[in-house]
């Protein structure tokens, strides 16, 4: 486990604060011997990163501000990022963002302002990651986003972000598509619902989290570790052959139709 990302530099976008889906698998990666970067939204958060960083004894680790919703910003941290890494081997985009009023009531009801800005944060920010990361991948690599079960089916109060998350999962069919040639995967994990400052914007989420927990076959909540875990498995060469995939880390609960 300890070398599997062993000389690979990787870019992880998405941490906010301990909680983040992203900062379990930045821990993940640390200790299997990845050379991280970060890229943070706001100075309140370059500060618990750089306290998180601190605490986990993560040495040389590059910061980088970047709103996803400016390209230049995304240009100029792969400019830096080429600075500093002489070769990119991955990139876990771990963003999203909906208005909260977007994710309770109907979706008939979403405002197009919230639509577009849902995409914008959530879905069209990994195509262009993925462009300005694609010139730093001289060996090839690997690009994971974070994904869930809304953007396949229904699911109560997800509404405008799983309209997203279904163009995020197209994206990346269409993006491991397009960069297979030059060894570079993409792919997808889906994962259980886990509380976090995201999910929290979702009405109902504690009902939500009991459900699953009844209902999923293994009959419990997932924790962030597996998914970093799962991560672990995308970034490394251990899943050389696998592009355009959504693995689901939900214990199960896709394949229920009840
Ligand atoms: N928490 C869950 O239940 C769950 C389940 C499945 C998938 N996901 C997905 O996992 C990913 C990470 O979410 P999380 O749950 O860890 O929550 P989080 O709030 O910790 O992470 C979301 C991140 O998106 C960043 N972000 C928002 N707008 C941005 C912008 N304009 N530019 C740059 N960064 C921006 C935030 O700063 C934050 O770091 C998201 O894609 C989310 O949809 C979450």
């Amino acid at each position: 486990m300890s070398t599997l990302l062993k000389d690979k530099n990787i870019l992880i976008m998405g941490v906010a604060n301990k909680w983040s889906i992203a900062w379990a698998i930045a821990k993940v990666f640390h200790k299997a011997g990845a050379k991280l970067a970060f890229t943070y939204l706001g100075e309140k958060t370059k500060k618990s990163i750089e306290k998180l960083i601190e605490q986990e004894g993560m040495k040389d680790v590059l910061l980088l501000s970047c709103d996803v919703t400016k390209d230049t910003e995304i240009e100029n941290t792969f400019d830096i990022l080429r600075g500093e890494f002489e070769t990119l081997h991955g990139v876990v985009h771990s963003i999203a963002h909906a208005k909260k009023e977007e994710l309770e009531g109907s979706y008939v009801d979403t405002s197009r302002d919230g639509y577009m800005m849902a995409q914008e944060v959530s879905a069209y920010s990994l195509v262009s990651v993925a462009k300005y990361a694609k010139p730093l991948m001289l060996n090839g690599g690997s690009i994971v986003a974070l994904t869930y079960l809304g953007g396949e089916r229904v699911v109560k109060n997800y509404n405008v972000m799983g309209v997203a998350k279904a163009a995020l999962e197209a994206s990346v069919k269409y993006l491991a598509h397009d960069l297979g040639e030059e060894n570079i995967r993409v792919n997808a994990i889906s994962a259980g619902p886990i509380k976090t400052l995201a999910a929290k914007g979702i009405k109902d989420f504690n009902t939500m989290l009991k459900a699953f927990e009844e209902k999923t076959p293994m009959k419990r909540l997932i924790n962030t570790e597996e998914i970093g875990n799962t991560a672990l498995f995308l970034c490394s060469d251990l899943s050389s052959g696998v592009t355009g995939e959504n693995i689901h880390v939900d214990g199960g609960y896709h394949i229920l139709g009840y």
